[in-house]
């Protein structure tokens, strides 16, 4: 088992469900689509508090393995929506810094978006300043499970041996190979789920929920998640004691 990294009153890692777009809209008697695009707006919000912070890396859901079977009006609107982010947003992205990387099933995308995720990580896959990942096409169980299937391959082909599979080869091969696990999870929306989003990578990280619907995101609830965040503590799995330094 490896050991717990060290206690840090900032996030390195934020990972966030941006929900509550299409109830955002319909209190206005307006489309969901509206919603999303409102909840583009947002995004900026999110990034910038965590550029002025220092995060690390910042895990977007904008779109789940799931979320192919709404309404095909409404994903035919969030691919176009989509598509219009990345042209309109990935070369300032670059400009201040950011690494911009997509996990997900990226089959089922229309090929100008396919397109644009492979341009934008080759752009900006230099960067250093902040990771910005964004889970599109992203389910936590289809990530494990095509670890497994990469990994199977390997072992068949004679370029992994089962005996020296453990949880840090597993985890080598998840959407997330390479960045420190979430430290903070921040779901908007007021449903206290996590939606198949990072199953494996959740497992240790500090949950905070709130009722604000993601277009209404501001710099003030991002603090408070922060705040909340800062008082924790955090044991995997030790006493209090252990953690804090005192008696082991
Ligand atoms: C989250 O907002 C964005 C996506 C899932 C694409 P929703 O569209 O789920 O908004 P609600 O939950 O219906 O309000
Ligand atoms: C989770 O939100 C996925 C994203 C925010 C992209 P959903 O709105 O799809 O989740 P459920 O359906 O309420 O669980
Ligand atoms: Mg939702």
């Amino acid at each position: 088992m490896s050991s717990p990294p060290p206690a840090s009153r900032t996030p390195r890692h934020l990972a966030v469900i941006m929900d509550g777009n299409g109830r955002w809209a319909e209190r206005r008697q307006r489309p969901r689509t509206l919603g999303h695009r409102a909840g583009a707006k947002a995004v900026q919000v999110c990034i910038e508090f965590c550029l002025a912070n220092g995060v690390e890396a910042l895990t977007l859901f904008a779109f789940s393995s799931e979320n192919w079977n709404r309404p095909q009006e409404e994903v035919g609107a969030l691919m176009k929506l989509f598509l219009r982010m990345l042209d309109s947003e990935v070369e300032e992205m670059h400009r201040r810094g950011m690494r911009v990387a997509f996990i997900g099933d990226r089959s089922g995308f229309p090929e100008p978006i396919r397109a644009r995720m492979a341009q934008s990580e080759a752009l900006t896959r230099d960067n250093r300043r902040m990771v910005l990942t964004i889970a599109a096409g992203y389910g936590g169980r289809w990530d494990i499970t095509q670890a497994c299937r990469q990994l199977a391959e390997d072992a068949a082909a004679g370029r992994v041996d089962p005996a020296s599979i453990d949880e840090s080869l597993v985890q080598s091969r998840l959407g997330l190979a390479g960045l420190p696990e979430p430290d903070l999870f921040i779901r908007t929306g007021g449903d206290v789920r996590i939606s198949n989003f990072l199953l494996w990578q959740l497992a240790y990280t500090e949950m905070w929920f709130t009722d604000l619907l993601w277009p209404d995101l501001d710099t003030a609830s991002l603090q408070a998640a922060f705040d909340a965040y800062a008082a924790r503590e955090r044991r995997f799995g030790l006493t209090s004691a252990q953690v804090s330094g005192g008696a082991a």
